[in-house]
C-alpha cells in the first residue's frame, strides 16, 4: 500500500464482526480477564487501549516503523522521550526549536541533573569535539519559527560513530512529507496536535521508532507517568490521518503561494521559508524531504507599517498560537509560541519581536492572499 491508501486503510479493521468500516471507540478503562494467569492484550487502558493501538499501527506504518505510541499531548511525548536520560548525560539541542521544549530544558533538565547544548548549526558542527557524557541530539528540521534545515543524515552518521541517539520532532513536516528514521535517526516525536489530526480539535502526540528496546523503555515509562491519548481522541486522530496527504499538499502549495507574495512586498523585510528558492534551506530540504509544509515566518517592517494594524484587520488568520489545522493561523513567537526563551536568546538566535509565523490552512489561496493585501494597505503608515 502506498501511503494515501494507507493512512485510509492502514491501523485495525474492525475485529467487533459488525463490519464497521471505521475502528470502534473502545470506552473502556479496563478489561475484564478470563483466567488468573495469563493475561490478554488490553487489561487498563493507561497500558494500552484497543482505539489507541489501531491509531498507532497506523502511524507505525505510515513511517514504515517497527513501533509508535500515541500520548496525551506532543509535550508528554516530548517529556516521555527525556526520561531515557537521567543525571550526568547531556543532550545537544538546535538553536530555535518548539518554546514547550524549551522550557522543559530550561527548567527541568537541571533539577534532573541532565546538561545541555545549544547548537547554532549542526551541519557545520564539529562532532569530533563532543564529550562522552553526551547521549542525544534533540532536533527539529524545519525548525520552529525560523524554519531552518538540519541535514538529518549527516547528524545521524555522525552521532552514531559516537553512539549518540538521534531524537527529530517532526511536526512541521509529518512523515508524509520526511521520514527521519530512513535518514538515520532513532527516534521522532510529533505533536500529532498538528498537521496529523489536522482540524484545531484535540491535543496528541506521538513517538515512532524501529529499536525493541527503546520502545519497551518508552512504554514502560508512559505507563508510569500516565500520558496516555484517550479512546475518543485516538479516534479523532485516526480520522485525521485519512485525509493528511490531501491537506498536506494544499497547505503547501498555499503557503508557497503566500511566500512568494510576502517575498515580493514592501511591508516585509525577510520570509524564512525553505520552499523559496532563495531560501538557505532550499537545496537541502530538497535531498532529504518531498515537501515544505504549511507554516512560514518573515520580518515586518514596521518602519514603514503597523503590525498591530495589520494583525488586526486580517479576517482569515487567527491571531492565535499553534499550527495545521485547516484554517489558517498568524502569531507572534517572541511573545507566544517562544516567551519561554530569555529575550537575549530570542534576540541571540533570530526571534525578534517584528516576526510573524504564519500556519497556512486550506482555504483558497487567492482569499488568503487578499485578505494580506488588504490588511497591509490598512497598516501602512
Ligand atoms: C514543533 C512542535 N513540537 C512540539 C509541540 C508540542 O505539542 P503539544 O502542543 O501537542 O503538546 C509543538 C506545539 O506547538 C510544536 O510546534
Amino acid at each position: 500500500m502506498r501511503y494515501q491508501t494507507t493512512a485510509i486503510h492502514g491501523g485495525r479493521g474492525d475485529d467487533s464482526g459488525k463490519g464497521a468500516v471505521n475502528y470502534p471507540i473502545y470506552l473502556s478503562s479496563t478489561f475484564q480477564q478470563d483466567n488468573m494467569t495469563e493475561f490478554k492484550e488490553f487489561v487498563y487502558s493507561r497500558g494500552n487501549n484497543p482505539t489507541r493501538a489501531s491509531v498507532e499501527e497506523l502511524v507505525a506504518d505510515l513511517e514504515g516503523a517497527e513501533h509508535a505510541l500515541a500520548y496525551a499531548t506532543g509535550m508528554a511525548a516530548t517529556s516521555n522521550v527525556f526520561e531515557l536520560f537521567q543525571k550526568g548525560d547531556k543532550i545537544l539541542l538546535n538553536n530555535n526549536v518548539y518554546g514547550g521544549t524549551w522550557r522543559f530544558v530550561s527548567n527541568l533538565f537541571q533539577r534532573r541533573g541532565i546538561s545541555y547544548e545549544i547548537v547554532d548549526d549542526f551541519n557545520t558542527y564539529d562532532f569530533a569535539g563532543v564529550t562522552p557524557d553526551v547521549k542525544a541530539v534533540f532536533l527539529e528540521t524545519p525548525s520552529n519559527p525560523l524554519l531552518e534545515v538540519t541535514d538529518i543524515r549527516r547528524v545521524s552518521r555522525e552521532a552514531k560513530e559516537r553512539g549518540i541517539l538521534v531524537i527529530v520532532d517532526n511536526t512541521f513536516m509529518t512523515s508524509y512529507f520526511q521520514r527521519p528514521l530512513e535518514l538515520g535517526a532513532d527516534i521522532v516525536v510529533y505533536s500529532a496536535t498538528k498537521y496529523y489530526a489536522g482540524h484545531s480539535d484535540i491535543l496528541a502526540g506521538l513517538t515512532v521508532l524501529h529499536d525493541d528496546e527503546l520502545y519497551n523503555k518508552l512504554r514502560f515509562f508512559r505507563n508510569t507517568t500516565g500520558g496516555v491519548l484517550s479512546p475518543f481522541d485516538s479516534f479523532l486522530l485516526q480520522r485525521g490521518i485519512k485525509t493528511l496527504p490531501l491537506r498536506l499538499d494544499k497547505h503547501q502549495s498555499n503557503a508557497l503561494s503566500i511566500a512568494q507574495f510576502l517575498s515580493d512586498h514592501e511591508a516585509v523585510e525577510q520570509v524564512f521559508y525553505p520552499g523559496l528558492k532563495g531560501d538557505k534551506g532550499y537545496e537541502l530540504q530538497r535531498k532529504q524531504a518531498s515537501g515544505d509544509g504549511g507554516v512560514l515566518s518573515f520580518l515586518f517592517r514596521e518602519k514603514a507599517y503597523d503590525m498591530e494594524t495589520f494583525v488586526e484587520n486580517l479576517h482569515f488568520f487567527g491571531f492565535t498560537v499553534s499550527l495545521g489545522g485547516v484554517e489558517s493561523l498568524i502569531c507572534r513567537p517572541a511573545t507566544m509560541t517562544h516567551e519561554s526563551y530569555a529575550k537575549e536568546l530570542q534576540e541571540k538566535i533570530g526571534i525578534r519581536q517584528n516576526l510573524l509565523r504564519l500556519a497556512v490552512g486550506i482555504e483558497d489561496s487567492e482569499d488568503l492572499i487578499e485578505d494580506l493585501r488588504q490588511a497591509f494597505e490598512k497598516a501602512k503608515k
